[in-house]
């Protein structure tokens, strides 16, 4: 099923290039995220809807061709599922948080707000000049933001590749943790499969379920971060470091840590 373009109104070019592309991705969108999309066409972040280029557990990622609005060649367009149960489990990285004062029990509002929150959480990470990508907009449960990679190609998540130098890169990345805490932030759920890796550099993604320090949970979430991402280093590349030590640097109470 196609979108409908508006009763009265002429359709404009743009939405005329949508409606075909929508017809090509029959059956993918339903009506509230198809309005959003055209969102992105009116508010020149995107000029056209590429392709698919990855289906995670609770959202779509797609590739389009980046509006005037924006810089690069490229937008990724991140869509969340509406119908999506296991964002009730998400709720955990709500309460406490003190963005969210009060939490409704609906699907629709978890979505929206989980989308509104990794946008969020996406600007934090620019602010505190961490490899990410930069958010350009969002609306209801879609969310465009810069695409890492090159040309039309996804930039590999870190365990799909050898790395050359591993030690510079997991400094980059716990420098980066460190600089997301300073800026108040933790990213919760930081592991091999949320680091792309483009021109040998990591970059994280994947904030929606990143907190506010002041979350009751903030510290052990940060525990975790650290020691799942230098698990990964010392399981692949035999690099030895220490969690408490890292933690320490991290929350500022060493300098550094040993590798
Ligand atoms: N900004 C981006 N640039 C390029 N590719 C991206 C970008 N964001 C996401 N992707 C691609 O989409 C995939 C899923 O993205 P993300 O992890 O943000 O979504 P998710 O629904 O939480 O996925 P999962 O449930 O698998 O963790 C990534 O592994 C990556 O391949
Ligand atoms: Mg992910």
């Amino acid at each position: 099923m196609a979108t409908r373009v508006g009763k009265k109104k002429r359709p404009s070019r743009e939405k005329h290039m949508l409606k075909e592309q929508l017809v090509i991705e029959e059956g993918v969108f339903d009506r509230r995220s198809i309005m959003r999309i055209e969102k992105l066409f009116t508010h020149k972040i995107i000029s056209r809807l590429l392709f698919l280029i990855a289906k995670g557990k609770e959202a779509d990622v797609y590739l389009a061709d980046a509006g005037e609005e924006v810089h690069g060649d490229h937008v990724a367009v991140k869509i969340f599922r509406i119908e999506t149960s296991s964002f009730y489990s998400r709720v955990d990285y709500m309460i406490g948080d003190p963005r969210f004062p009060k939490i409704k029990r609906s699907t629709f509002w978890i979505v929206n707000e989980w989308c509104k929150k990794e946008y969020g959480n996406l600007k934090i990470a620019s602010h505190a000049k961490v490899h990410a990508p930069e958010p350009y907009y969002f609306n209801g449960n879609v969310l465009a933001l810069e695409f890492i990679g090159n040309g039309e190609n996804v930039a590999p998540q870190l365990k799909n590749i050898v790395l050359d130098e591993p030690e510079k890169v997991l400094k980059t990345i716990l420098s980066d943790v460190k600089k997301l805490y300073q800026h108040e932030l933790v990213h919760a759920d930081l592991s091999e499969y949320n680091i792309l890796m483009h021109d040998g550099t990591p970059y994280i993604i994947d904030f929606g379920q990143a907190v506010i320090d002041k979350h009751p949970n903030a510290m052990m979430f940060l525990k975790r971060d650290i020691y799942n991402i230098t698990n990964y280093f010392r399981r692949k590349y035999q690099i030895r470091t220490d969690v408490e030590e890292v933690y320490q640097y991290v929350i500022g109470k060493n300098s550094t840590y040993s590798l």
